[in-house]
């Protein structure tokens, strides 16, 4: 009973409604910053900008019997009806008309969060009360007319702040749907070095500055070629048959949302013709009694031939290669796989229906390596 009886003012705590500035108010200062933040999933994660999030939850169990948008806890966290929206049968449900369902993961929320309390089901993320005071890593900084800074480079730096969504959520079930491994100490690279890079423009108008943090969120969706370099390709001749070598430098596995496929294409060029060979599905599967099932009925991994985090795979070919050949290699991936499209109702769906390209290196044999 203490227990219980401590829980509920923590949780009101918690998930207590807040208020934020919309994003649109930063833009008359960090314009930079602001465009390039509109273009990204975090500026688009509700159902009503993001399909692919919206057939989903069309489907999921909490929308048809409970009317609870639990999602909104990490797509929609700036509404303003959170707290109604994550409840129960409470009829409130997302609302097109309301503004601040459509701000998605804002400037505001994200420069509030002060901390994450770490939960089994997932993460919560700990918002600073006062209004207008935005956490901040800059070593000094030109005073803002509008808000006040609060320095906090650890926690924002290191990728703390990103793990309140991103680092795992389970299901009834006690499988981990989705989970981003954060133990990023190997490479001293974080969610922030590599998501989150330093690029030319200045951080805000009132003070030019020679670069800003890039707020573009390079991903699944866009900016593909920024995180690029962080997977490499080699290649490995043995006799009869050659392989291909993966190399990834990130943290966490590549395709992390279950509902990815990722496929490796490989092509040879030998004597100006191209030999195609056969295209490897490197996905995580999850499901019950060795089927496929959605998030909300999935008790296992299926399968599971993703490429893990700092994870280093050999793919071999049976193919024997020569002096001169070159081996074309491609990596790229389905937002939604294929075999879930129709299920979703998104087989019309320009975004969730394309091969997103991600990689091609072409490497060309020489004598010694055949
Ligand atoms: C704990 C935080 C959290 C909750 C709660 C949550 N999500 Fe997500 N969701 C994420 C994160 C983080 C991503 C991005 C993951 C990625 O790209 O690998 C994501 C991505 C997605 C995507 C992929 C979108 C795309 O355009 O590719 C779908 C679909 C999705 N979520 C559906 C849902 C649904 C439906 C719910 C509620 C039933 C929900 N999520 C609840 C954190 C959450
Ligand atoms: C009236 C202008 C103005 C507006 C509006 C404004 N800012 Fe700022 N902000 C500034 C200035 C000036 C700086 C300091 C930039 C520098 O030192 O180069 C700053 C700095 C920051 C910093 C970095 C602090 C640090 O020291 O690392 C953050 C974070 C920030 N603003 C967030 C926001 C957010 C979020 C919004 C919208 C809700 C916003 N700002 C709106 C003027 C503004
Ligand atoms: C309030 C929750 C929340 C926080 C905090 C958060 N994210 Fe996200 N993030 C999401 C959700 C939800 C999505 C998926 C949105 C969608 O596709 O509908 C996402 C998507 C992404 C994507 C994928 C973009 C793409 O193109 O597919 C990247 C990369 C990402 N986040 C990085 C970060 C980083 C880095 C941080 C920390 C600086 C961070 N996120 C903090 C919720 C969050
Ligand atoms: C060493 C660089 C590196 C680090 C560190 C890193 N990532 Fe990534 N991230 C990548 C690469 C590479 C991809 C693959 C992009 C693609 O498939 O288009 C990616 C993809 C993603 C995606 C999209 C996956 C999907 O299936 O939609 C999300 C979300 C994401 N990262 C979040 C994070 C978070 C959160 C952290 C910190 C806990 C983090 N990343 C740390 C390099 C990194
Ligand atoms: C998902 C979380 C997230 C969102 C959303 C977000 N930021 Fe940031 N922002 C960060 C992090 C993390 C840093 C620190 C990066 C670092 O230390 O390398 C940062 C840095 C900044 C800075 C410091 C200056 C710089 O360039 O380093 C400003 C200003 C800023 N953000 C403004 C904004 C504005 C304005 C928006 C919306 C248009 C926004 N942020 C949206 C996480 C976020």
């Amino acid at each position: 009973m203490k227990s219980i009886a401590l829980l509920i003012p923590l949780l009101t705590l918690l998930f207590a409604n807040h208020t934020f500035e919309p994003s649109e108010t930063c833009k008359s200062c960090h314009l930079t910053i602001y465009q390039e933040f509109t273009t990204t999933q975090h500026a688009n994660a509700s159902i009503f900008k993001d399909e692919i999030h919206a057939a989903v939850w069309k489907k999921h169990p909490k929308n048809k019997k409970l009317s609870s948008y639990s999602c909104a806890k990490c797509h929609t966290p700036a509404s303003e009806k959170l707290e109604g929206l994550i409840g129960k049968h409470n009829g409130i449900v997302p609302d097109a008309k309301e503004p601040t369902e459509l701000e998605g993961i804002s400037c505001a929320y994200c420069h509030r969060i002060e901390s994450i309390k770490h939960g089994r089901l997932m993460n919560v993320n700990v918002i600073a009360t006062e209004e207008k005071r935005y956490f901040g890593t800059l070593k000094s900084s030109f005073e803002s007319p509008f808000h006040r800074i609060k320095r906090d480079g650890a926690h924002f730096n290191s990728g703390n702040v990103c793990i309140g969504c991103h680092s795992h959520k389970q299901n009834k079930f006690g499988l981990n749907v989705c989970s981003t491994n954060i133990d990023n100490e190997l490479e001293k690279s974080n969610c922030v070095s590599c998501h989150m890079p330093k690029v030319k423009g200045s951080v805000s108008t009132l003070n030019p500055t020679k670069e800003h943090t890039f707020h573009g969120f390079p991903g699944t969706h866009s900016h593909q070629s920024m995180l690029s370099q962080y997977v490499q390709f080699e290649i490995k001749p043995e006799g009869e048959r050659f392989g291909v070598r993966i190399i990834n430098h990130a943290s966490h596995a590549l395709s992390l949302h279950p509902m990815r496929l990722m496929e490796l294409r490989v092509r040879v060029l030998h004597a100006g013709h191209y030999t195609t060979l056969p295209t490897q599905h490197l996905a995580r599967v999850i499901g019950a009694e060795g089927k496929p099932k959605p998030p909300w009925l999935a008790k296992e991994e299926v399968k599971n031939t993703a490429i893990g985090g700092y994870e280093k795979r050999l793919i071999r070919y049976d193919y024997t290669l020569e002096a001169g050949d070159e081996v074309e290699v491609t990596m790229g991936y389905y937002l939604v796989n294929p075999k879930m499209l129709k299920g979703l109702g998104l087989e019309q769906s320009a975004v969730a229906t394309k091969f997103h390209h991600f990689k091609t290196q072409t490497i060309k044999i020489n004598k010694k390596e055949s």
